[in-house]
Order: C-alpha cells, then sequence, then structure tokens
C-alpha cells in the first residue's frame, strides 16, 4: 500500500486528536480526513445506543443532511458490522434492493459502500459508511479505513459518550435545493449551488465556512431579506417560496430577529428605547425591560449607543431580537467585531435564548471554536454544505476559549 498515504491520514487524525477537546468535533475531523485520503465524497458516521439497540448517524461528509436518521440494528445491513465488529463492502449496484427495501435506506445506502467498524478491544461504538467511491474499495482502503476507525473508536472509549438524540424534532425551516445567483459584471456567478437543510426548533445551528462561501446570502434568504434565484423555502412546513410582499414584510417583522457583526443602533434613542422601538411595531413583543435585563443591562436603559462598549451595544441588538419574541433568530457573525471577553458574554447571551427560551438561533461565525457550542454545525464551502455534525455534548460559551 502507499505508504505516505497511511502515514499521512493517520498522523493527521492523531493531530486531531491532539488538538480538539471536543469528540463530536474530532469525530468530524477524522471523517473528512480519511475521505480526503480515500477520496470519497461522501461519508456517514453512526453511533451505537446500547440500550435503544439502534444506531444514529451523527455527522456526514458530503451535502446530504441525514443527522438524527436512525436504524434499528436487528435484521439491518449494520448487524454483522456493530455485534461482530466486521467490516463489510457492498461492490453490487444491484442489491441495494436487499439491502434497504425502505425508500429513506435507499438513500443512505449508495452504490459502492464500505462500512468499517468502530472498535476497540471493549466493543463497538458505532461504524463508518463511505459511499458511491466510483472506483470501489480496494483492500489498502479498507485496512486505512480501519485503522483510522480504529483511532477514532478509542477516542471515544476515552471521552466517553451517550449519545440521547432529540426524538421528536420538528423542522421550523427547511431549504431545499437553494440556488442563489448573483450577476457578476457580464458574467452571473453562482453563490449558493443548491442548499439543502432543515432547521429544527430549539436548536442552536451554527454555519461554518470561509469568508465569501455564501454563509450571508443563506442567512438572508432564510431571513426573507434576500430571494433566491431557485429552490423552495418551508416554514413549518408550509411553502413559503414565492411569498407577496405583505407575507414577506409579516415574516421578517413577526417570525425573525436579526442580530448583525455591525450594531446598527439608532444613536438618539437609549439602550431601552431601541428595545422599545422594535416591541412597538411587533405583533407580540416581550416587555423591553425584561429584554435588557436577559442580556445583563437591566440598569443600563438610560445609556445611550455613544456610552456603551461594543459587547454592551452588541447585547442591546439581542435585546432587540428577542423583545419581538421570534420563532427564529438570526445571527451573522455577531461576535467578530469583538474582543475575546465580550465575544464569549454576548454567546452566553445566545446560549441562554437557546437553552432557557427555547428559542432556534442560526448562527454564522468563521471561529470553528464557536461551533462547539452548537446542537448541530453545518460547514458551507463553495457554495454548498460539505459537511453536517451533531454535537451531542455543546459546550458552554464560558469553556470556549480563542
Ligand atoms: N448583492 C450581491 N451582489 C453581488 N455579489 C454578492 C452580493 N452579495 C454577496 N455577493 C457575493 O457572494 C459571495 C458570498 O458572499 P457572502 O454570502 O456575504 O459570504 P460570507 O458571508 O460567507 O462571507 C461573495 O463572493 C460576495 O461577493
Ligand atoms: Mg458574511
Amino acid at each position: 500500500m502507499s505508504d505516505t498515504r497511511y502515514t499521512s491520514t493517520v498522523w493527521q487524525i492523531m493531530e486531531a486528536l491532539n488538538e480538539a477537546n471536543q469528540l463530536e468535533d474530532v469525530l468530524s475531523s477524522g471523517l473528512e480526513i480519511i475521505c480526503r485520503a480515500l477520496p470519497c465524497d461522501n461519508a456517514n458516521l453512526w453511533l451505537y445506543n446500547k440500550d435503544e439497540n439502534r444506531v444514529y448517524i451523527v455527522s456526514c461528509e458530503g451535502e446530504k443532511d441525514l443527522t438524527g436518521f436512525s436504524v434499528e440494528i436487528q435484521n439491518s445491513i449494520l448487524e454483522s458490522v456493530i455485534t461482530l465488529g466486521q467490516a463489510k463492502m457492498i461492490e453490487d449496484s444491484n442489491s441495494i434492493e436487499t439491502i434497504a427495501t425502505d425508500k429513506d435506506l435507499q438513500n443512505i445506502f449508495g452504490k459502492n459502500v464500505l462500512l468499517i467498524p468502530l472498535k476497540t478491544p471493549y466493543g463497538v461504538s458505532g461504524c463508518i459508511q463511505f459511499n458511491d467511491k466510483t472506483d470501489g474499495f480496494n483492500e489498502d482502503d479498507i485496512k486505512l479505513c480501519e485503522n483510522a476507525a480504529s483511532l477514532l473508536a478509542l477516542d471515544i472509549e476515552d471521552k466517553g459518550l451517550t449519545y440521547n438524540p432529540n426524538k421528536n424534532k420538528t423542522p421550523l425551516v427547511s431549504v431545499r435545493n437553494v440556488i442563489k445567483e448573483f450577476p457578476s459584471g457580464e458574467e452571473i456567478r453562482r453563490i449558493l449551488k443548491g442548499i439543502d437543510l432543515d432547521i429544527y426548533q430549539g436548536e442552536l445551528l451554527v454555519v461554518l465556512g470561509e469568508s465569501g462561501c455564501g454563509k450571508s446570502t443563506l442567512l438572508n434568504i432564510i431571513g426573507g431579506m434576500d430571494k433566491m434565484t431557485s429552490g423552495e423555502l418551508l416554514i413549518e412546513g408550509k411553502d413559503f417560496s414565492n411569498p407577496t410582499e405583505k407575507e414577506l414584510t409579516d415574516y421578517r417583522r413577526d417570525y425573525i430577529g436579526f442580530i448583525f457583526q455591525a450594531y446598527n443602533l439608532m444613536p438618539n434613542l437609549s439602550a431601552l428605547e431601541n428595545v422599545q422601538f422594535i416591541a412597538e411595531v411587533s405583533k407580540n413583543p416581550l416587555d423591553p425591560q425584561k429584554c435588557l435585563d436577559m442580556v445583563g443591562l437591566g440598569d443600563r436603559g438610560n445609556r445611550y449607543p455613544s456610552a456603551m462598549s461594543g459587547g454592551q451595544q452588541q447585547r442591546v441588538c439581542i435585546a432587540r431580537a428577542i423583545v419581538k419574541n421570534p420563532k427564529l433568530i438570526l445571527a451573522d457573525e455577531p461576535t467578530a467585531a469583538l474582543d475575546f471577553q465580550t465575544g464569549q458574554e454576548v454567546l452566553k447571551v445566545i446560549e441562554d435564548i437557546v437553552v432557557n427560551q427555547g428559542t432556534t438561533v442560526i448562527m454564522v461565525t468563521h471561529n470553528v471554536e464557536i461551533a462547539k457550542m452548537a446542537n448541530r454545525v453545518i460547514k458551507l464551502k463553495n457554495g454548498k454544505i460539505s459537511s453536517i455534525r451533531v454535537n451531542m455534548h455543546p459546550l458552554h460559551a464560558e469553556d470556549l476559549l480563542w
């Protein structure tokens, strides 16, 4: 086998193990590293829940969001992989029907499939599924995957894992095959190239990606501030792809709270007046003073923005977003302009909104550390989703470091 490929893969995984303090982060990096080495574009990581005798997908490489999908082990294709810890390869595309008669399952099991257990001497904690590798998997590929998987399995063993999936998940917003193009001189540039995504009630979803990859564009489309070129937007299951101007205005006003990188506070209004102003034009507002209390500025209501620090101004913006009592809060790089400490204070408030108010938040950032406090993390790359992972144990904002 190509020794360099093997060594460099193992080395990269060891490095990821050393760097990351969050298991989920290691698993998703590990998946990405193995996929790059094979190469293979599409893979999922299943974790085994012994009590339920089910396996759950917690991490995906590729553009398909399968997080939360689960199957019962018994009589499933994964049974021997999980119970005996044996690798399994499925080459014959015609056998898909027998692998998975279920339509949903067919979606998950592609054509050239390799299943590798996450195995330590103490047991099997799940498996990795590699899909649709055009030229199939050879002996060397299997060895590479087995060894890489055992490193990840050791980390699972080491850090301990209890997976408590959120069973009654209902999507608040669904995005289907969303494409966005912008004119650029003579040409048209496609910025979003087909995004499929569900945003669940009560979750903190973090969207990661390098500058210019389309994060804000996606957020603006979800928030009704920009129109998609094609695709569908569903709000609580209802089609919202072609809203009227009135529907759009109502949606932005009543349903969505925005937090931007720039504070956009009205300079001639005090902190409290800034929040009151939004409350007055909202359908179902909360008490403005209580919202200031919630962001820790209850005694600063009389201050004007010019007399407040960046972190305080950003917290007023959060109060302004929550006073509308929106179902969904969209935060675009809310801490990008803040130093570490004030950034962390702002993130604590966001954590509080999600955990204690049950509000759904989508937060865009290019800071990978912030992703550790999310319930799920989506990575965007070149206008497409490149990976999705579930954080079974999100970190508290106060435990983040950057
Ligand atoms: N209104 C616009 N007109 C033309 N191009 C745009 C417009 N908005 C964004 N873009 C381009 O789309 C790409 C993605 O932008 P954006 O979504 O802001 O990225 P991110 O938020 O990930 O940094 C960038 O190349 C940007 O120049
Ligand atoms: Mg942006």
